[in-house]
C-alpha cells in the first residue's frame, strides 16, 4: 500500500484511525495513571513530581509532538470517514434495524469524536497552555530541582491549577461531559481499532469486547471522579 493509498483508500483509512486511536488509548493510560497521584492526598506533590519529571523528559518532549500529531490525524481522518459514510447512503434501508444491527455509539463515532475535540481544546486551554507557554507563572513553584539532563528546572505547581480550574462547577460539568464522550467513544473505538489491525479471531473476539468495554467506563470514570473529588473537597 502506497502512503497516498493509505490516506485515500477506505481500508489505509480505517488502518490509520486505528494506529492512531491505539496510540491516543496508550497515551490514556499513561495520562490517567500519572494523574490518579492527585488521589495521594499529599497536597499535589506526588503528582506534581510526576508531571514535572515526564515534562522534563525529551523523549516524552518529542512524543508530545507526535501526540498533537497523532490527534490531528486521527481527527481529520475520522471526520472524512463520517463525511464519506454519510454521503453513501442517502437514502435509509426499508428495513429499520435500530439497535439490532449496531449500538447507537458505534454509527455516532463522528459526533463523539466532535465533542472530545471541543472537550480537548478546552482541557489544552486550562492546563498544557498555561504550563507550556508560561501562563502559570503565578503559580509559586513548590521546589526547585536540578534534572541531570539539564532540562525542566522550573516546577510547575499544575496541582495547583487543577484545583483552581476545578472550582468552577460549570467546568466540572463540561469535564464529566466530556468523560461520558470518551466513555462511549473508547466503548466503540477500543474494539474497532483491535479489530482492524487483525485480532478478529473468533475466540477472542468476545475478550476484546469485554476489555474495551472495561477499559472504556474505568478510565473514562477515573477521569471523571478527578474535577468531582476536587470540586467536592475530597481532594487535598
Ligand atoms: C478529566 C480529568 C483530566 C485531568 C484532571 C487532566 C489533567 C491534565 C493536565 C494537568 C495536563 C497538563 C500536563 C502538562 O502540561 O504537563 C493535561 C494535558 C493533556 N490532557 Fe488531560 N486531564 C484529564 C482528562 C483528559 C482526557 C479525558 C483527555 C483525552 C481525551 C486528555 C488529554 C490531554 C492532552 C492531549 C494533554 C496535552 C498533552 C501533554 O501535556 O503532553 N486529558 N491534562
Amino acid at each position: 500500500m502506497t502512503w497516498k493509498q493509505m490516506f485515500t483508500s477506505s481500508i489505509g483509512q480505517k488502518f490509520v484511525m486505528a494506529i492512531t486511536g491505539i496510540f491516543l488509548i496508550t497515551f490514556l493510560v499513561v495520562h490517567v495513571g500519572l494523574n490518579a497521584c492527585i488521589w495521594a492526598n499529599d497536597n499535589g506533590e506526588m503528582f506534581n513530581t510526576g508531571a514535572n519529571f515526564m515534562a522534563s523528559m525529551l523523549v516524552i518532549r518529542i512524543m508530545e509532538v507526535v501526540l498533537f500529531a497523532g490527534i490531528i490525524i486521527h481527527t481529520i481522518q475520522g471526520l472524512v470517514l463520517t463525511a464519506a459514510n454519510n454521503s453513501k447512503r442517502k437514502v435509509g434501508y426499508a428495513v429499520e434495524y435500530g439497535n439490532r444491527g449496531s449500538k447507537w455509539y458505534s454509527r455516532s463515532m463522528g459526533l463523539l469524536g466532535t465533542l472530545l475535540l471541543l472537550f480537548l481544546i478546552m482541557h489544552i486551554y486550562h492546563f498544557w497552555v498555561p504550563s507550556r507557554l508560561g501562563g502559570i507563572a503565578n503559580i509559586k513553584p513548590l521546589q526547585e530541582i536540578d534534572y541531570s539532563n539539564g532540562l525542566g528546572k522550573q516546577y510547575h505547581n499544575l496541582y495547583l491549577e487543577m484545583i483552581q480550574v476545578f472550582q468552577n462547577p460549570l467546568i466540572v460539568i463540561l469535564y464529566v461531559l466530556g468523560c461520558i464522550s470518551l466513555a462511549y467513544h473508547l466503548m466503540h473505538g477500543f474494539e474497532s481499532a483491535f479489530r482492524t489491525i487483525g485480532l478478529h479471531n473468533n475466540r477472542y473476539l468476545k475478550m476484546l469486547r469485554h476489555l474495551g468495554r472495561g477499559f472504556a467506563i474505568i478510565v473514562s470514570a477515573a477521569f471523571a471522579m478527578m474535577p468531582i473529588s476536587i470540586y467536592l473537597g475530597w481532594v487535598k
